[in-house]
């Protein structure tokens, strides 16, 4: 199967399709005008572009976390109006999450501290005796969860991921999940998950897709892309407030050990525990994070009114723009797994040959107050196959890179400061 034929599939087509409900102006960020000491104490704006770890929040997202503030209370068991407001706000929440992941009606939806905790809880509710399958190149929340696991090497091209995968698939008896992230943390590479549902399904597997870097800049339609499982954090969704979400089918989650054992998994407790079988309150046992859910779903619906078009939009011009500046200074090398052209997400990891990542990134934040992340990203195996071992060590030897990441008030000037810092740090040496 090629590239091409992988990408234009009408299931991904599927997902990007438009939404009636967009057309408003994009949101602004808190913090935009947010000003840091740069060398020499002189104030600058703050340019972040740290986005893929962290974005900031969106105005509708805190306006909407102060708008439920004032009646805030207990969820679920309280008798009083306000607690009943706050459980149709948290309930409310889970709605929203479900569409904006297009996702089937019978789905649960469980919300989570963030993807670590969606991923850990699916592999506790995993069927006794899964082997699960993943690529070396995921982030750590998606290749270490699994108490069985086929690590499977970097695929060279998308093809050759859905023929490894299909391979590997093939030889395993029992039930099966295969785990793939949507864009990549370290090269923003859009992975082709349409047709990875499909070669799992033809095994009897299941999929679980990891989109915390995919739903801030993309949208996703968990039914339309025939997915089992999607896993998101809403702090990577201009919703700074704790909350992730893990989406999929009940059954197994049904089944699966209760995440956490306490007040709110149980339907009775007597000499012996009822527990639950709804996944809902199954594995949200506690008073959960009812605000984070709430500023997450914010998110969604912001994201939804603003439309993808327009967000898609901007994004591919900055990247694009701050992709060229790059590769324009000698030395500089981008990190890629498929190629110049290959479709991705607002990421760019590179290399600056004659300075360690950590020099670059200290040298971008105390001079030029730049914000980027520098290190291998929480995904070892893929940021050392990227680089080699020749390439971006730093005094201890440890193979590294540095990270730019943009989204939602990312502004051209962000990214032209970072292209001419890096082609200053280089005129140096
Ligand atoms: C692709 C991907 N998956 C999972 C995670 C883990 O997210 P969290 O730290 O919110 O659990 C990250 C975070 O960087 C990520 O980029």
């Amino acid at each position: 199967m090629s590239t091409l034929t992988i990408f234009n599939s009408a299931r991904d087509a599927a997902t990007t399709a438009p939404d009636a409900s967009a057309g408003r102006p994009i949101p602004a960020v808190l913090g935009a005008d947010l000003e840091v000491p740069v060398k020499g104490g002189r104030l600058v704006g703050y340019a972040n572009l740290d986005y893929a770890a962290s974005a900031p929040c969106l105005e509708p997202v805190s306006a909407a976390v102060a708008a439920a503030l004032p009646a805030y209370s207990s969820v679920h068991r309280g008798a009083g109006y306000a607690s009943q407001l706050t459980t149709a706000r948290y309930e409310q929440a889970r709605h929203t999450v479900r569409a904006f992941v297009g996702a089937r009606p019978d789905d649960a939806v469980i919300f989570t501290r963030n993807t670590t905790d969606a991923t850990n809880l699916l592999a506790g509710c995993l069927p006794e005796g899964t082997t699960t399958v993943v690529f070396d190149t995921e982030h750590h929340a998606s290749l270490l969860p699994w108490p069985e696991a086929v690590r499977l090497a970097p695929p060279a091209f998308p093809g050759e991921a859905v023929r490894a995968a299909d391979e590997a698939l093939a030889g395993i008896d029992g039930p099966k999940l295969l785990v793939v992230t949507a864009a990549s943390n370290v090269t923003g590479e859009l992975w082709p998950i349409a047709a990875l549902a499909h070669i799992a399904h033809r095994h009897g597997a299941r999929i679980l897709v990891d989109a915390a870097q995919l739903v801030p800049h993309r949208k996703l339609n968990l039914t339309a892309l025939d997915l089992d499982y999607v896993a998101f954090s809403g702090h990577k969704l201009y919703a700074p407030f704790g909350a992730g979400v893990l989406v999929g089918r009940r059954d197994w989650l049904a089944e699966g050990e209760p995440y956490l054992k306490g007040g709110g998994a149980v339907r009775a407790v007597g000499d012996d525990v009822e527990w639950h079988d709804d996944p809902e309150p199954r594995h949200e046992a506690g008073t959960p994070n009812v605000l984070g859910a709430i500023a997450l779903a914010a998110a969604c619906d912001a994201l939804t009114a603003t439309g993808w078009t327009e967000l898609v939009r901007e994004e591919e011009r900055l990247i694009a723009r701050l992709r060229a500046g790059l590769a324009s200074i000698t030395g500089v090398r981008e990190l890629s797994l498929w190629g110049d052209d290959h479709p991705r997400v607002g990421i760019v990891s590179f290399t600056v040959a004659g300075y360690s990542a950590r020099e670059v990134a200290e040298a971008l934040s105390g001079e030029y107050g730049i914000g980027v992340r520098d290190g291998k990203f929480c995904a070892h195996p893929f940021v050392r196959h990227l680089l080699g071992t020749a390439d971006g060590g730093c005094e201890d030897g440890t193979a590294s890179a540095v990270r730019a990441s943009i989204g939602i008030g990312t502004t051209q000037e962000h990214v032209d400061r970072l292209v001419e810092a890096v082609r200053d740090l280089v005129a140096r040496l």
